[in-house]
């Protein structure tokens, strides 16, 4: 027997003041995506935006429903806006935030679900470049993640089926 440990490195930055200016823009418009969330159940708006490899951003914002699994993340509404409007070309970084409609502010950076996980994980792989993520809460310290795979480890993925 033996032990092993997983661990990896990710940025803190204290607030978004000393982002550089294609991130702050990018976690601006996902700011701003909060605003095209449909939340009734939850009241937690959350908006995504994708920066591709070709300089287009798409935004994208959770969907709740009734019936709540039929809801959609914001993660995966942005994954499958940029995929069906710009088939095949990579996204670059992905920037996550929230508007908690029930609190005036927090400083809490969204993590995503673990379903959004797998899904960004199965875009990664498809691409072959890594994704990166801006997460940040309402306020406060952002956090910057260079690949999808820190967040998923022992993920479940093609290569379980060969
Ligand atoms: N939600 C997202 O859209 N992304 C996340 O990263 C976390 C959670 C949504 C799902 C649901 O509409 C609401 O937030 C509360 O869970």
């Amino acid at each position: 027997m033996r032990k092993e440990a997983i661990s990896f490195v990710y940025e803190v930055f204290d607030d978004t003041s000393s982002l550089a200016g294609v991130d702050k823009n990018l976690l601006q418009k996902a700011k701003l995506a909060t605003q095209t969330s449909y939340a009734p159940y939850s009241e937690f708006c959350v908006g995504a935006a994708a920066l591709l490899s070709n300089g287009a951003i798409i935004s994208g914002s959770n969907q709740e429903n009734a019936s709540s699994p039929a809801g959609l993340c914001a993660e995966r509404v942005v994954l499958a806006a940029a995929a069906a409007t710009h088939h095949n070309i990579p996204i670059e970084t992905i920037a996550i935030s929230y508007d908690n409609k029930r609190t005036s502010t927090s400083n809490r950076p969204v993590a995503p679900c673990g379903i959004c996980r797998q899904s960004l994980l199965e875009t990664q792989t498809k691409q072959q470049t890594p994704i990166r993520l801006i997460l940040s809460g309402m306020e406060g310290k952002v956090l910057m993640i260079d690949d999808i795979r820190h967040l998923l480890p022992f993920s479940f993925t093609a290569e379980d089926m060969k």
